[in-house]
């Protein structure tokens, strides 16, 4: 069983279709604990329902990124989890709290990275016209979306499209990708581990696609 900390600060449903997989059974996992930066979202909200420990901490309440890192991520190394996962956790981590997970932190992103690392990834796949995008899981390393990417999906861009209805189509996508990559490392099929987090380009040499 997979010992899993979830960092969110969004809507959560990312963080839903990892609950939903383990009630279905599809994925051996205990959920140890939901960290945020966002005391009232939606993903705080969802942890609540289902039990999960939840660690909630406004950045403004901490001097500097490097205290609020503290402060979370010594609460996630408390639970021990084998796996952390960034379902929409939209800040920016620093480089000590990122070596303290010895890679085994994953992010999805929604863009086909290394296409569009940051925000407003949808926005700027339509400003550039391009025919195909998608979602990534990487490792978390130092460098912003820049960790080796262990899995993809591609989504076509469709006439008539803006950002929202684009978003849409990808997180359609993204949940099943998400979800996948954790089974894969659940499973052992996939494996994280501290030689990956001075990775930076690119990606592994057979990334899981949908
Ligand atoms: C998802 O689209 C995720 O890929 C994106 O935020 C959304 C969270 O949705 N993450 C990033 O942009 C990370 N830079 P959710 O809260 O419903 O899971």
């Amino acid at each position: 069983t997979l010992r899993i900390a979830v960092l969110a600060s969004g809507r959560g449903s990312n963080l839903r279709a990892l609950l939903e997989a383990r009630d279905r059974g599809e994925l051996d996992a205990q959920f140890v604990g939901l960290f945020s930066d966002k005391p009232e979202s939606g993903a705080v909200r969802t942890a609540r329902e289902h039990g999960i420990p939840v660690v909630a901490a406004k950045p403004r309440d901490f001097a500097s990124r490097a205290e609020h890192d503290e402060f979370l991520f010594s609460r996630i190394e408390a639970v021990q989890p084998d796996l952390i996962v960034c379902a929409g956790y939209m800040r920016l981590i620093s480089e000590a709290a990122v070596r303290r997970t010895t890679g085994r932190m994953i992010n999805i992103h929604p863009s086909l990275l290394p296409n569009y690392p940051g925000l407003d990834t949808h926005a700027r796949a339509l400003a550039a016209g391009d025919g195909e995008h998608g979602a990534s899981v990487h490792v978390v390393i130092p460098e912003l979306d820049a960790g080796p990417v262990l899995a993809q999906v591609r989504v076509p861009v469709l006439a008539g499209d803006n950002a929202d209805t684009l978003a849409q189509r990808v997180l359609a996508r993204e949940h099943a990708l998400l979800v996948e990559t954790v089974k894969a490392i659940a499973d052992g099929r996939l494996r994280l581990g501290a030689d990956v987090i001075g990775y930076r380009d690119a990606a592994l040499s057979a990334p899981l696609r949908l």
